[in-house]
């Protein structure tokens, strides 16, 4: 007893110093008990490269708070479509904790490290807010950025090249990729899920059978199709008749995207929802620059604050060990297609929680809404060099926006951040993160499958 007061002593006493060391403008971005700040990205490494950089980070603080995720995938959220379900579905709230229980386990990956959280936080907009291109098991690169799965549910083009066209079909992408959570089997991550104690009963309990193929892709969706997020402010102004719900910039910022700016071309909406996207795929010129090889050769990696260092990629470009490590040649739908008239196009993304997922396109390689605005602003990656984008869209085209017209557009694109955000974020953070525990046998090493 006393030792546990000492220990609480000490935790408080703790806390209570770290308190006296941050800047009154820290404090203000500390979590209040009302959670309504939450869905700020943790930590927007603004001055990171200063010394003095101090985290934002609240994960010490973090507790979460169950929600009801069956209603919110069962009702239709304003500026939202119908949601449907794929064929056989029949969501109950059991599947859908069954998927969200998967979603975040680490025992998932083949080295029990890599959940599908670890690259889609719930905090950084179900995104990675810290990595322009993901990391897999065991540091493995993956070359693209990691896109949200808020509103996943509604997309029938999953993946920046559109390569799947359901949620059911998607996870084994990650699940069986050796640079991402490096399955060697989807049998092995059966065998695993059956022989783990705390799943006993739940695949047969949510389908009545079981751990299989099918079932575990649909309890993942079946999760996936929970994380809704609509009913932002500029719903609230636009189909729900509040003007007062944005202000004039934003108003301002709308009239732009949806006229002279273009955007609507692509980014696509209706006078009863808006997904912002019309599903196909485009070259932008995006990754343009990279493929022609003009960009890097240098790489900045920042190793800790302050801490910077200036890597020449050519140095190791020709060493197929690290063929990997430099910027890859990403001609999107190509990969597909193998059509030269689909090099560098892209599937149009959502725009709803777009302030909460940064960095942005299908390589990260644009770190502020500001910036994806200024590249639209100048007509795209039309040119580099004596190289020119030949193929890139007609739809793409010098805007002449001011400054404060590009502003107007951020905050436009700042105000499709959904009202339930902080909901599905404390959400996530009730659910156990899936660690190996002292029950557990160490399923990697020890070889308990029998392999
Ligand atoms: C190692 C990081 C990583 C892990 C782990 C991971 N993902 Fe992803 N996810 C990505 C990246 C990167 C993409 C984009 C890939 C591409 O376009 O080729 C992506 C794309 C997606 C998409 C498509 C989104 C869209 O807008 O098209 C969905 C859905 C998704 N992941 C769900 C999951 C699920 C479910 C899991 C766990 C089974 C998971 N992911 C595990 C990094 C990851
Ligand atoms: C030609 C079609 C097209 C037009 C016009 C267009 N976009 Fe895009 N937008 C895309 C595509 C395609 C991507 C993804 C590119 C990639 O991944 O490399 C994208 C990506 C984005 C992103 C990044 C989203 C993310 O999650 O990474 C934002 C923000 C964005 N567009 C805003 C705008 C705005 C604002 C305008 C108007 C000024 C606009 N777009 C005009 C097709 C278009």
């Amino acid at each position: 007893m006393r030792l546990l007061f000492i220990i609480l002593f000490f935790l408080h006493s703790n806390h209570l110093f770290a308190e006296t060391n941050l800047s009154s403008e820290d404090k203000l971005n500390q979590p209040k008990s009302n959670v309504s700040k939450l869905s700020k990205p943790g930590d927007d490494k603004d001055g990171y490269h200063s010394k003095d950089y101090e985290s934002a980070s609240k994960s010490l603080e973090r507790s979460g708070k169950p929600a009801d995720l069956y209603s919110i995938a069962t009702t239709r959220q304003l500026g939202m479509p119908e949601l449907s379900f794929a064929e056989g579905t029949n969501l109950t709230p059991e599947k859908i904790a069954l998927g969200r229980k998967l979603f975040f386990d680490r025992r998932l990956s083949h080295t029990d490290t890599i959940s599908c959280a670890i690259c889609h936080v719930p905090e950084m907009g179900f995104a990675h807010n810290e990595l322009k291109t993901a990391v897999g098991t065991e540091g493995r690169s993956v070359p693209r950025n990691a896109p949200t799965v808020i509103n996943v549910a509604f997309l029938t083009k999953l993946f920046h090249d559109a390569r799947e066209n359901s949620l059911e079909d998607q996870v084994w992408g990650p699940l069986l990729a050796h640079n991402e959570m490096a399955n060697p089997s989807p049998g092995y991550i059966i065998n695993k899920l059956k022989s783990i104690p705390d799943y006993e009963g739940l695949f047969e309990n949510a389908y009545g059978r079981p751990a299989n193929m099918d079932n575990i892709s649909r309890a993942l969706a079946a999760y996936q199709y929970s994380l809704v997020s609509g009913n932002s402010p500029f719903d609230k102004w636009y189909y729900g008749g509040q003007s007062n719900a944005v202000d004039d910039s934003v108003k301002r910022g709308f009239e732009i995207f949806s006229g002279k700016g273009n955007c609507t071309a692509c980014h696509l909406m209706n006078d009863k929802y808006a997904l912002f996207t019309d599903e196909k795929l485009h070259n932008t010129g995006m990754g343009f620059a990279t493929s022609m090889y003009v960009e890097p050769p240098r790489k900045k990696v920042v190793l800790a604050p302050g801490i910077e260092v200036d890597v020449d990629t050519s140095v190791y470009a020709n060493d197929s060990r690290f063929k990997n490590e430099i910027a890859p040649n990403d001609l999107g739908l190509y990969v597909i297609t193998q059509d030269p008239n689909d090099r560098w196009k892209f599937r149009t993304p959502t725009l709803r929680n777009v302030e909460l997922s940064a960095p942005y396109m299908h390589n990260g390689q644009l770190s502020t809404l500001k910036e994806v605005v200024e590249f639209y602003n100048k007509g795209g990656t039309r040119s580099v060099g004596k190289h020119k984008n030949e193929t890139i869209s007609p739809l793409m085209f010098e805007l002449n926006l001011t400054d404060n017209e590009v502003n107007d557009v951020v905050e436009f694109l700042k105000a499709l951040t959904g009202e339930n955000m902080d909901v599905l974020i404390m959400d996530a953070f009730a659910v156990p993160v899936g660690d190996v525990s002292l029950d557990d046998p160490n399923w990697f090493h020890e070889n308990k499958l029998k392999y």
